[in-house]
Protein backbone atom coordinates (compact mmCIF):
# COMPACT_ATOMS: atom_id res chain seq x y z
CA UNK A 1 0.00 0.00 0.00
CA UNK A 2 1.46 3.30 -1.28
CA UNK A 3 1.74 6.66 1.75
CA UNK A 4 -0.57 9.69 1.12
CA UNK A 5 0.58 12.29 -1.44
CA UNK A 6 -1.26 14.85 -2.57
CA UNK A 7 -0.47 17.25 -5.50
CA UNK A 8 -1.40 20.54 -4.68
CA UNK A 9 -1.44 22.08 -8.33
CA UNK A 10 -4.41 19.32 -9.10
CA UNK A 11 -6.36 20.48 -5.99
CA UNK A 12 -5.87 24.45 -7.04
CA UNK A 13 -7.51 23.45 -10.30
CA UNK A 14 -9.77 21.51 -9.34
CA UNK A 15 -11.04 23.81 -6.81
CA UNK A 16 -11.32 26.60 -9.19
CA UNK A 17 -13.15 24.52 -11.77
CA UNK A 18 -16.03 23.39 -8.86
CA UNK A 19 -16.23 27.32 -8.21
CA UNK A 20 -16.77 28.39 -12.00
CA UNK A 21 -19.51 25.31 -11.94
CA UNK A 22 -20.83 26.86 -8.25
CA UNK A 23 -21.21 30.30 -10.38
CA UNK A 24 -22.63 28.67 -13.91
CA UNK A 25 -25.52 27.02 -11.20
CA UNK A 26 -24.72 23.44 -11.23
CA UNK A 27 -25.94 23.12 -7.24
CA UNK A 28 -28.96 22.70 -7.19
CA UNK A 29 -28.97 19.82 -9.71
CA UNK A 30 -25.84 18.39 -8.17
CA UNK A 31 -27.50 18.57 -4.63
CA UNK A 32 -30.76 16.44 -5.70
CA UNK A 33 -28.44 13.51 -7.17
CA UNK A 34 -26.99 14.04 -3.68
CA UNK A 35 -30.25 13.61 -1.87
CA UNK A 36 -30.96 10.98 -4.35
CA UNK A 37 -27.71 8.86 -3.26
CA UNK A 38 -26.53 8.69 -6.94
CA UNK A 39 -22.70 9.02 -7.69
CA UNK A 40 -21.34 12.31 -7.32
CA UNK A 41 -17.59 12.90 -6.85
CA UNK A 42 -15.38 15.03 -4.69
CA UNK A 43 -15.31 18.12 -7.43
CA UNK A 44 -19.38 17.80 -7.41
CA UNK A 45 -18.81 18.02 -3.31
CA UNK A 46 -16.62 20.56 -3.64
CA UNK A 47 -19.13 22.33 -6.17
CA UNK A 48 -21.74 22.16 -2.84
CA UNK A 49 -20.02 24.14 -0.55
CA UNK A 50 -19.27 26.94 -2.81
CA UNK A 51 -22.93 27.04 -4.35
CA UNK A 52 -24.60 30.12 -3.36
CA UNK A 53 -28.05 28.72 -4.36
CA UNK A 54 -28.00 25.72 -2.53
CA UNK A 55 -29.11 26.66 1.05
CA UNK A 56 -26.98 25.75 4.19
CA UNK A 57 -30.03 23.98 5.55
CA UNK A 58 -30.61 21.67 2.72
CA UNK A 59 -27.37 20.48 3.14
CA UNK A 60 -27.92 19.67 6.56
CA UNK A 61 -31.06 17.71 5.26
CA UNK A 62 -28.92 15.64 3.33
CA UNK A 63 -26.39 15.24 6.02
CA UNK A 64 -29.35 13.85 8.77
CA UNK A 65 -30.70 12.09 5.94
CA UNK A 66 -27.21 9.67 5.75
CA UNK A 67 -27.17 9.12 9.20
CA UNK A 68 -29.39 6.48 11.05
CA UNK A 69 -32.90 6.99 12.07
CA UNK A 70 -33.83 7.75 15.27
CA UNK A 71 -32.03 10.37 18.09
CA UNK A 72 -28.76 11.72 17.72
CA UNK A 73 -25.68 9.50 18.62
CA UNK A 74 -22.99 10.88 19.21
CA UNK A 75 -19.26 10.40 20.86
CA UNK A 76 -17.31 12.27 23.67
CA UNK A 77 -13.51 12.30 24.95
CA UNK A 78 -12.15 15.15 27.20
CA UNK A 79 -8.52 16.62 26.42
CA UNK A 80 -6.15 16.45 28.99
CA UNK A 81 -3.07 18.78 28.56
CA UNK A 82 -0.29 17.87 30.50
CA UNK A 83 2.23 20.64 29.00
CA UNK A 84 1.91 24.03 27.31
CA UNK A 85 6.47 24.17 26.29
CA UNK A 86 6.69 23.60 22.40
CA UNK A 87 9.28 23.56 20.20
CA UNK A 88 6.76 24.51 17.13
CA UNK A 89 6.28 28.16 15.68
CA UNK A 90 2.81 27.65 14.73
CA UNK A 91 2.10 31.42 14.31
CA UNK A 92 -1.52 31.19 15.34
CA UNK A 93 -1.19 28.68 18.43
CA UNK A 94 -0.57 30.19 22.01
CA UNK A 95 1.99 27.18 22.77
CA UNK A 96 4.49 28.24 20.00
CA UNK A 97 8.54 28.42 21.02
CA UNK A 98 8.85 32.08 21.09
CA UNK A 99 5.55 33.09 22.60
CA UNK A 100 7.22 34.57 25.61
CA UNK A 101 3.68 35.87 27.10
CA UNK A 102 2.00 32.19 27.97
CA UNK A 103 3.00 31.02 30.91
CA UNK A 104 4.97 28.14 30.59
CA UNK A 105 3.51 24.68 33.05
CA UNK A 106 4.28 21.07 33.07
CA UNK A 107 2.77 18.51 35.37
CA UNK A 108 4.29 15.05 36.87
CA UNK A 109 2.80 11.99 36.22
CA UNK A 110 0.91 11.92 39.51
CA UNK A 111 -0.75 15.12 38.70
CA UNK A 112 -2.43 13.30 35.03
CA UNK A 113 -3.06 10.60 37.31
CA UNK A 114 -5.44 13.46 39.38
CA UNK A 115 -6.83 14.41 36.54
CA UNK A 116 -7.47 11.54 35.12
CA UNK A 117 -9.58 10.45 38.41
CA UNK A 118 -11.48 13.86 38.29
CA UNK A 119 -12.58 13.06 34.48
CA UNK A 120 -13.63 9.42 34.89
CA UNK A 121 -15.38 10.55 38.28
CA UNK A 122 -17.24 13.16 36.17
CA UNK A 123 -18.11 10.48 33.78
CA UNK A 124 -15.81 10.84 31.27
CA UNK A 125 -14.92 8.08 29.58
CA UNK A 126 -12.73 9.30 26.50
CA UNK A 127 -9.10 11.34 26.90
CA UNK A 128 -6.79 12.99 24.31
CA UNK A 129 -3.53 13.41 25.63
CA UNK A 130 -2.00 16.56 24.66
CA UNK A 131 1.49 18.27 24.10
CA UNK A 132 3.75 20.11 22.03
CA UNK A 133 6.18 19.07 19.60
CA UNK A 134 9.40 18.73 20.35
CA UNK A 135 12.97 18.91 18.53
CA UNK A 136 14.96 15.28 18.52
CA UNK A 137 16.47 14.95 21.37
CA UNK A 138 15.79 13.83 25.60
CA UNK A 139 13.25 16.58 25.84
CA UNK A 140 10.76 15.01 22.90
CA UNK A 141 11.84 11.62 24.31
CA UNK A 142 10.61 12.34 28.10
CA UNK A 143 7.79 14.10 26.87
CA UNK A 144 6.52 11.24 24.41
CA UNK A 145 7.26 8.81 27.56
CA UNK A 146 5.09 10.78 29.60
CA UNK A 147 2.13 10.72 27.28
CA UNK A 148 2.75 6.92 26.90
CA UNK A 149 2.35 6.37 30.49
CA UNK A 150 -0.59 8.73 30.72
CA UNK A 151 -2.30 6.72 27.98
CA UNK A 152 -1.51 3.55 29.94
CA UNK A 153 -3.22 5.14 33.42
CA UNK A 154 -6.17 5.98 31.24
CA UNK A 155 -6.57 2.29 30.26
CA UNK A 156 -6.17 1.27 33.93
CA UNK A 157 -8.68 3.83 35.11
CA UNK A 158 -10.94 2.39 32.68
CA UNK A 159 -10.94 4.78 29.93
CA UNK A 160 -12.52 3.04 26.62
CA UNK A 161 -10.82 5.55 24.35
CA UNK A 162 -7.35 7.31 24.31
CA UNK A 163 -6.72 10.25 21.73
CA UNK A 164 -2.83 10.53 21.14
CA UNK A 165 -1.73 14.88 20.13
CA UNK A 166 1.68 15.12 20.53
CA UNK A 167 2.53 15.82 16.92
CA UNK A 168 3.80 13.23 14.38
CA UNK A 169 6.08 10.17 15.58
CA UNK A 170 8.69 8.39 13.74
CA UNK A 171 8.47 4.60 13.03
CA UNK A 172 10.70 3.45 16.03
CA UNK A 173 8.97 6.38 18.26
CA UNK A 174 5.67 4.40 17.56
CA UNK A 175 7.37 1.31 18.75
CA UNK A 176 8.34 2.50 22.35
CA UNK A 177 4.58 4.53 22.35
CA UNK A 178 3.11 1.41 22.20
CA UNK A 179 5.39 -1.46 23.68
CA UNK A 180 3.43 -3.79 25.63
CA UNK A 181 0.23 -2.86 24.49
CA UNK A 182 -1.99 -5.38 23.79
CA UNK A 183 -2.33 -6.89 20.14
CA UNK A 184 -4.33 -9.09 18.19
CA UNK A 185 -2.59 -12.26 16.00
CA UNK A 186 -2.29 -9.67 13.41
CA UNK A 187 -0.63 -7.44 15.27
CA UNK A 188 -2.94 -4.96 15.34
CA UNK A 189 -3.29 -3.33 18.78
CA UNK A 190 -6.83 -4.22 20.57
CA UNK A 191 -7.84 -1.08 22.63
CA UNK A 192 -8.97 2.30 21.05
CA UNK A 193 -6.08 4.65 20.70
CA UNK A 194 -6.29 7.30 18.05
CA UNK A 195 -3.50 9.47 16.61
CA UNK A 196 -4.34 13.21 15.65
CA UNK A 197 -2.29 14.95 13.94
CA UNK A 198 -4.37 17.63 12.00
CA UNK A 199 -2.49 18.97 8.47
CA UNK A 200 -4.52 22.48 9.62
CA UNK A 201 -3.93 23.14 6.29
CA UNK A 202 -3.39 20.49 2.80
CA UNK A 203 -1.91 23.61 1.06
CA UNK A 204 2.09 23.71 1.57
CA UNK A 205 2.91 27.31 0.89
CA UNK A 206 0.17 28.61 3.35
CA UNK A 207 1.75 25.64 5.28
CA UNK A 208 4.94 26.93 5.78
CA UNK A 209 3.40 30.00 5.92
CA UNK A 210 1.93 29.11 9.63
CA UNK A 211 3.77 25.98 10.68
CA UNK A 212 6.86 27.84 9.40
CA UNK A 213 9.83 26.29 7.67
CA UNK A 214 13.05 25.78 9.50
CA UNK A 215 14.37 22.54 9.89
CA UNK A 216 15.01 22.45 13.79
CA UNK A 217 11.35 23.57 13.91
CA UNK A 218 9.68 20.06 14.76
CA UNK A 219 6.34 21.19 13.30
CA UNK A 220 7.39 22.93 9.90
CA UNK A 221 8.05 19.50 7.75
CA UNK A 222 4.97 19.03 6.04
CA UNK A 223 5.63 15.48 4.21
CA UNK A 224 6.41 13.76 7.28
CA UNK A 225 3.18 15.27 8.99
CA UNK A 226 0.94 14.11 5.95
CA UNK A 227 2.51 10.41 6.21
CA UNK A 228 2.35 10.28 9.60
CA UNK A 229 -0.68 8.13 9.87
CA UNK A 230 0.74 5.41 7.20
CA UNK A 231 3.31 5.25 10.07
CA UNK A 232 0.76 4.36 12.60
CA UNK A 233 -0.65 1.84 10.70
CA UNK A 234 1.97 0.27 9.92
CA UNK A 235 2.90 0.83 13.84
CA UNK A 236 -0.59 -1.27 14.39
CA UNK A 237 -2.92 1.50 14.90
CA UNK A 238 -6.27 1.32 13.27
CA UNK A 239 -8.34 4.82 14.28
CA UNK A 240 -6.63 7.96 12.75
CA UNK A 241 -7.29 11.77 13.61
CA UNK A 242 -6.78 14.20 10.56
CA UNK A 243 -8.13 17.86 10.27
CA UNK A 244 -8.20 21.12 8.99
CA UNK A 245 -7.82 24.37 10.72
CA UNK A 246 -10.15 26.37 9.39
CA UNK A 247 -9.50 29.67 8.82
CA UNK A 248 -5.82 29.23 7.86
CA UNK A 249 -6.55 28.70 3.72
CA UNK A 250 -9.72 31.01 2.64
CA UNK A 251 -9.59 28.67 -0.64
CA UNK A 252 -11.72 25.93 1.82
CA UNK A 253 -12.95 24.24 -1.71
CA UNK A 254 -8.97 23.07 -1.79
CA UNK A 255 -9.18 21.73 1.57
CA UNK A 256 -12.23 20.01 0.95
CA UNK A 257 -10.77 18.65 -1.52
CA UNK A 258 -7.61 17.72 0.25
CA UNK A 259 -9.51 16.44 3.39
CA UNK A 260 -11.71 13.69 1.19
CA UNK A 261 -8.63 12.30 -0.57
CA UNK A 262 -6.95 12.14 2.36
CA UNK A 263 -10.01 10.18 4.19
CA UNK A 264 -10.49 7.89 1.50
CA UNK A 265 -7.22 6.81 1.88
CA UNK A 266 -7.00 5.95 5.70
CA UNK A 267 -10.27 4.21 5.37
CA UNK A 268 -8.58 2.46 2.21
CA UNK A 269 -5.85 1.14 4.95
CA UNK A 270 -8.72 -0.10 7.56
CA UNK A 271 -8.60 2.96 9.74
CA UNK A 272 -11.90 4.01 11.65
CA UNK A 273 -11.11 8.02 10.90
CA UNK A 274 -11.77 11.15 12.71
CA UNK A 275 -12.02 14.32 11.31
CA UNK A 276 -11.48 17.55 13.29
CA UNK A 277 -12.83 20.74 11.96
CA UNK A 278 -11.66 23.01 14.84
CA UNK A 279 -12.25 27.16 13.48
CA UNK A 280 -9.02 29.55 14.37
CA UNK A 281 -9.66 30.97 18.01
CA UNK A 282 -7.44 33.61 19.55
CA UNK A 283 -4.57 32.93 21.34
CA UNK A 284 -2.05 34.19 23.50
CA UNK A 285 0.86 36.47 21.48
CA UNK A 286 -0.99 35.37 18.56
CA UNK A 287 -2.58 37.99 15.89
CA UNK A 288 -6.20 36.93 16.04
CA UNK A 289 -7.05 35.87 12.57
CA UNK A 290 -10.53 35.20 11.32
CA UNK A 291 -11.74 31.85 11.47
CA UNK A 292 -14.74 30.74 8.71
CA UNK A 293 -18.49 31.91 8.91
CA UNK A 294 -20.79 29.69 10.60
CA UNK A 295 -22.70 29.01 7.71
CA UNK A 296 -19.63 27.48 6.00
CA UNK A 297 -18.56 25.59 9.29
CA UNK A 298 -21.97 24.13 9.08
CA UNK A 299 -21.92 23.34 5.11
CA UNK A 300 -17.89 21.32 5.59
CA UNK A 301 -19.64 19.21 8.26
CA UNK A 302 -22.96 18.75 6.14
CA UNK A 303 -20.86 17.53 3.20
CA UNK A 304 -17.81 15.22 5.23
CA UNK A 305 -20.50 14.23 7.24
CA UNK A 306 -23.02 12.86 3.98
CA UNK A 307 -19.71 12.00 1.90
CA UNK A 308 -18.31 9.31 4.55
CA UNK A 309 -21.02 7.43 6.77
CA UNK A 310 -18.28 5.40 8.52
CA UNK A 311 -16.63 8.59 10.12
CA UNK A 312 -17.09 10.95 12.82
CA UNK A 313 -16.88 14.66 12.49
CA UNK A 314 -15.13 16.22 15.35
CA UNK A 315 -16.85 19.67 16.75
CA UNK A 316 -15.47 21.14 20.05
CA UNK A 317 -16.03 23.17 22.52
CA UNK A 318 -13.90 25.66 20.74
CA UNK A 319 -17.63 26.51 19.11
CA UNK A 320 -20.40 28.54 21.16
CA UNK A 321 -23.58 26.32 22.32
CA UNK A 322 -25.81 27.51 19.35
CA UNK A 323 -23.61 26.11 16.45
CA UNK A 324 -23.14 23.22 18.55
CA UNK A 325 -27.11 22.39 19.39
CA UNK A 326 -27.05 23.03 15.22
CA UNK A 327 -24.55 20.73 14.41
CA UNK A 328 -25.39 18.04 16.72
CA UNK A 329 -28.08 15.78 14.79
CA UNK A 330 -25.15 15.46 12.53
CA UNK A 331 -21.58 15.11 14.19
CA UNK A 332 -19.81 11.96 15.31
CA UNK A 333 -18.36 13.47 18.21
CA UNK A 334 -18.88 16.45 20.71
CA UNK A 335 -15.57 17.08 22.50
CA UNK A 336 -15.84 19.37 25.85
CA UNK A 337 -12.64 20.95 28.25
CA UNK A 338 -9.94 23.21 28.57
CA UNK A 339 -6.81 23.67 26.23
CA UNK A 340 -5.11 24.51 29.77
CA UNK A 341 -2.57 22.32 31.74
CA UNK A 342 -3.99 19.89 33.93
CA UNK A 343 -6.96 22.34 34.21
CA UNK A 344 -9.71 19.64 36.07
CA UNK A 345 -11.51 20.70 39.30
CA UNK A 346 -14.16 18.19 40.43
CA UNK A 347 -16.81 20.37 38.67
CA UNK A 348 -15.09 23.37 36.76
CA UNK A 349 -11.87 23.78 34.61
CA UNK A 350 -9.30 26.45 34.35
CA UNK A 351 -9.38 28.37 30.90
CA UNK A 352 -7.18 31.08 31.42
CA UNK A 353 -5.85 32.58 27.78
CA UNK A 354 -2.68 33.45 29.60
CA UNK A 355 -1.72 30.14 30.50
CA UNK A 356 -3.91 27.96 27.29
CA UNK A 357 -3.39 27.05 23.98
CA UNK A 358 -6.38 29.16 22.86
CA UNK A 359 -9.50 30.75 23.70
CA UNK A 360 -12.73 28.09 24.35
CA UNK A 361 -15.96 29.69 23.60
CA UNK A 362 -18.26 27.34 25.72
CA UNK A 363 -16.48 27.24 29.04
CA UNK A 364 -19.34 25.93 31.09
CA UNK A 365 -18.74 22.97 32.82
CA UNK A 366 -18.88 19.53 30.90
CA UNK A 367 -21.53 18.15 32.97
CA UNK A 368 -23.52 21.17 31.51
CA UNK A 369 -22.79 20.72 28.38
CA UNK A 370 -23.26 16.95 27.61
CA UNK A 371 -26.16 17.07 29.89
CA UNK A 372 -27.95 19.90 27.57
CA UNK A 373 -27.48 17.06 24.57
CA UNK A 374 -28.82 14.20 26.85
CA UNK A 375 -31.76 16.25 28.09
CA UNK A 376 -32.05 16.84 24.20
CA UNK A 377 -32.77 13.69 23.59
CA UNK A 378 -29.22 12.84 22.10
CA UNK A 379 -27.38 9.49 22.94
CA UNK A 380 -23.30 10.08 24.50
CA UNK A 381 -20.98 7.08 23.89
CA UNK A 382 -17.85 7.72 26.44
CA UNK A 383 -19.81 9.57 28.68
CA UNK A 384 -21.43 7.72 32.03
CA UNK A 385 -22.74 10.36 34.48
CA UNK A 386 -22.70 9.12 37.95
CA UNK A 387 -25.96 10.74 39.24
CA UNK A 388 -28.92 12.19 37.27
CA UNK A 389 -28.37 16.16 36.44
CA UNK A 390 -30.63 18.00 39.13
CA UNK A 391 -33.39 19.80 36.99
CA UNK A 392 -31.67 23.88 38.03
CA UNK A 393 -28.54 22.40 36.27
CA UNK A 394 -29.96 20.72 33.17
CA UNK A 395 -32.18 23.43 32.28
CA UNK A 396 -29.34 26.17 31.97
N1 LIG B 1 1.25 20.00 19.39
C1 LIG B 1 0.32 19.07 18.83
C2 LIG B 1 -1.04 19.23 19.47
C3 LIG B 1 -1.91 20.21 18.77
S1 LIG B 1 -3.32 20.75 19.64
C4 LIG B 1 0.29 19.28 17.34
O1 LIG B 1 0.63 20.35 16.90
O2 LIG B 1 -0.08 18.34 16.66
C5 LIG B 1 -4.57 20.42 18.50
C6 LIG B 1 -4.95 21.46 17.50
O3 LIG B 1 -5.31 22.70 18.03
C7 LIG B 1 -3.92 21.85 16.47
O4 LIG B 1 -3.65 20.81 15.58
C8 LIG B 1 -4.63 23.01 15.80
O5 LIG B 1 -5.51 22.54 14.80
C9 LIG B 1 -5.48 23.57 16.93
N2 LIG B 1 -5.13 24.96 17.22
C10 LIG B 1 -3.91 25.53 17.34
N3 LIG B 1 -4.02 26.86 17.52
C11 LIG B 1 -5.35 27.14 17.53
C12 LIG B 1 -6.10 28.35 17.66
N4 LIG B 1 -5.54 29.54 17.84
N5 LIG B 1 -7.44 28.25 17.61
C13 LIG B 1 -8.05 27.07 17.45
N6 LIG B 1 -7.39 25.90 17.32
C14 LIG B 1 -6.05 25.94 17.35
N1 LIG C 1 -7.15 20.61 20.12
C1 LIG C 1 -7.59 19.27 20.44
C2 LIG C 1 -8.69 18.87 19.50
O1 LIG C 1 -9.37 19.71 18.94
C3 LIG C 1 -7.94 19.21 21.90
C4 LIG C 1 -9.35 19.43 22.31
C5 LIG C 1 -10.30 18.46 22.29
C6 LIG C 1 -9.97 20.57 22.85
N2 LIG C 1 -11.46 18.94 22.80
C7 LIG C 1 -11.29 20.22 23.15
C8 LIG C 1 -9.55 21.84 23.13
C9 LIG C 1 -12.19 21.12 23.71
C10 LIG C 1 -10.44 22.75 23.69
C11 LIG C 1 -11.76 22.39 23.99
O2 LIG C 1 -8.89 17.69 19.27
FE1 LIG D 1 3.24 23.55 19.14
FE2 LIG D 1 1.16 22.15 18.20
FE3 LIG D 1 0.90 24.75 18.91
FE4 LIG D 1 2.25 24.13 16.74
S1 LIG D 1 0.01 23.72 17.11
S2 LIG D 1 2.91 25.59 18.33
S3 LIG D 1 3.24 22.23 17.34
S4 LIG D 1 1.34 23.03 20.26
Amino acid sequence: MITFAIDPGTLAEDSQYAAKRAAKGEGPGLASRFRADEPIDDVDLATLLLSADVATDELWEIARASRPAGVPKVETFSPLYFTNECDGECKMCGMRRENRALKRETVDAATICDQLDVLYRRGIRGVAVLAGEYRLGPQRDAMLARAAEAMRDAFERGFAHVLINVGSLEAQEYDRFLAGIPRSPDCVISPQITMCTFQETYHPRIYSKFMGSRPDNPRSDFDRRLVNFDRAVDAGLRSANPGILLGLNSDIGYELLALCAHVRHLEARGMQVYISLPRLRKASGAEHFAGLSDDDLVRMVSLLTARFPAAKVVISTREAPEIQRRLLPILGVLTAGSPGVAPYGEADARFEIEASQFEVADQRPLEVILGECLASGAIIDGYEPAEKMSPAVSAT
